[in-house]
């Protein structure tokens, strides 16, 4: 579907306006309620967050360096009641006003998918509303193109105008669980240019950082330690050796280049090795080399995407957590062409996400979407 037939059809009365909306594929749990204004077109002109609850599970994961799954689980369905209930609070409506329940369907973690999911199903049911499932992944991109800014502190209740974007664009999804790079013809036309072979990005950031001996989450971590340096005596692998994958990612690479690296330095050359030790202003060096063979991939790739369709891709739009590191903002103002971050507040896993992209997939009517609606491509077309 091109751009212009995607914004021709339309029937306003059949919009939802108001939805809450739940995730739960991971660690956070979270919750939002949105309501959108409608034009002529299949994208929303203006949207409220009129609530943005997002609670994170950082500290009971802390003390096992990682997400725990059962863990996860069990602490979704401790909170997401309350949790709900001051969503509602928050928004000041009525819960009977709500037009669909949104919900996380995939991908994620089954048991923390599996709380967000009954719970919605339940508030459906008793709601006598539609529930829709929701695409975590081609949720992410959403607020790039949805939203100039967005922060809970300032804009909670505030009509916001939707940015008009150029497509297609160049996109890339990349967080803890996901790093792919994909060509937006427009919002409900995409198509993967590709994924990482292994390891996401940031999770190749979190796994680092626990080798280093940061807590956990580690990409912020990672960030902040690489910050303190601004050169480093170490130099990592950026790019895969097969020249003919331009668009493909993978991690593992690196991420078994600083362990040889900690290795070395400790002297520990067997067994489990630990990078916790080592002087600040090493550990700082192998952060920063780390970091910029991770970014600079991520950089390359796009670089190659652009390059090989010369005036093609309007603009590049980025999201997931990894969008939140500030040197990788520095490095994206190098591409050739226009660069629209998600804002800061919806670059990791929140609701407010999972609620837009409902708006957005309503119009297929209310079946559930728990699978990417990208077809797999090799080539840009
Ligand atoms: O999007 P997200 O909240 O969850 C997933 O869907 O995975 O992304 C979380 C990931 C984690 O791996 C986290 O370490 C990484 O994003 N991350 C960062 C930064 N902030 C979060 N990675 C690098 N630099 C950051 N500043
Ligand atoms: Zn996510």
């Amino acid at each position: 579907m091109t751009p212009a037939s995607a914004n021709q059809h339309t029937n306003p009365s059949l919009a939802f306006n108001l939805i809450l909306a739940i995730e739960s594929s991971c660690d956070e749990t979270a919750i939002s309620i949105v309501e959108a204004k409608w034009g002529n077109s299949k994208i929303p002109i203006e949207l409220c967050v009129r609530a943005h609850i997002v609670e994170s599970q950082n500290e009971i994961h802390q003390p096992f360096g990682g997400v725990v799954p059962e863990v996860a689980a069990r602490d979704h369905l401790a909170k997401i009641h309350s949790l709900a209930q001051k969503a509602l609070n928050e928004a000041q409506i009525d819960v009977h006003k709500l037009d669909a329940i949104a919900v996380t369907l995939g991908p994620g973690l089954i048991g923390a998918l599996m709380v967000g999911v009954l719970f919605a199903r339940g508030l459906a049911l008793s709601l006598n509303k539609p529930l829709l499932g929701i695409n975590h992944v081609d949720a992410h991109l959403d607020p790039t193109f949805l939203f100039h800014q967005f922060s809970p502190q300032n804009d909670l209740h505030q009509w916001l105008k939707v940015p008009e974007r150029n497509w297609p664009a160049l996109a890339l999804t990349v967080s803890g669980g996901h790093c792919h790079l994909s060509q937006v013809n427009s919002p409900f036309d995409r198509v993967i240019l590709g994924k990482t072979a292994d390891d996401a990005c940031g999770e190749a950031f979190d796994k680092v950082a626990k080798l280093l001996g940061l807590p956990y989450p580690g990409g912020p971590e990672l960030e902040k330690l690489a910050s303190k340096v601004t050169e480093s005596r170490f130099k990592f692998p950026t790019i895969l050796s097969d020249r003919s994958n331009r668009y493909g990612f993978s991690f593992s690479g690196v991420k078994t280049a600083v362990l040889e690296a900690v290795r070395k330095e400790t002297t520990q050359h067997k067994g489990r090795v630990s990078g916790a030790m080592l002087p600040d202003d090493l550990k700082a060096e192998l952060a920063f080399a780390f970091q910029e063979a991770a970014l600079g991939q991520l950089i390359h790739r796009m670089q190659n995407a652009i390059a090989d369709h010369p005036d093609f891709f309007k603009c590049a739009l980025v999201a997931g957590g990894v969008a939140a590191n500030q040197r990788f903002k520095e490095l994206l103002n190098t591409l050739p062409i226009p660069v629209f971050i998600a804002p800061l507040s919806l670059c990791s896993d929140n609701a407010t996400m999972i609620a837009t992209h409902a708006f957005l997939d309503w119009q297929d009517g209310f079946e559930n979407h728990a699978f990417p609606r990208y077809q797999s491509a090799t080539t840009l077309s």
